[in-house]
């Protein structure tokens, strides 16, 4: 069903702030940095051999990584996993009975399709499946 993991996502309050900690303090390239408005957030792509460090802060008033950052504060917010084919892996991640939030693709960072699955069907950990675009 899945490929590899893409990437860890992670909340922050202060965007600027976590892209010295982890670019010039880590050394991790920074690779891209959009906001995406599907998912109301700011979004900052930092590879790490072939997966990425994917940084949140949200873009608008009432997003999911703003409330997640008033719950819970900064901190780890999802890991991504990645497939070539996201209807048929929502599929069958629907069919072994695990909570959608998303029944159908959203458009996430670099114009993939991402969908959510909720943390209370996977213990706790916020999943993403994410289909990178074929050309990236
Ligand atoms: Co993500």
């Amino acid at each position: 069903m899945f490929g590899r993991i893409d990437h860890i996502g992670v909340a922050v309050e202060d965007l600027d702030g976590a892209i010295s900690l982890y670019r010039d303090r880590l050394g991790m390239p920074l690779q891209h940095r959009e906001t995406v408005e599907e998912l109301g957030v700011e979004a900052v792509l930092l590879e790490i051999g072939d997966g990425h460090v994917e940084l949140l802060t949200p873009a608008a008033p009432d997003s999911a990584v703003g409330r997640f950052l008033e719950r819970r504060g900064p901190g780890m917010h999802h890991v991504a996993y990645q497939t070539d084919d996201i209807e048929s892996a929502l599929d069958s991640v629907r069919a072994s009975g695990l909570h959608l939030i998303d029944e159908q693709p959203r458009t996430g960072i670099l114009r993939s399709r991402v969908a959510f699955v909720h943390p209370k069907s996977t213990g706790g950990v916020l999943m993403e499946l994410v289909e990178p675009a074929k050309d990236r």
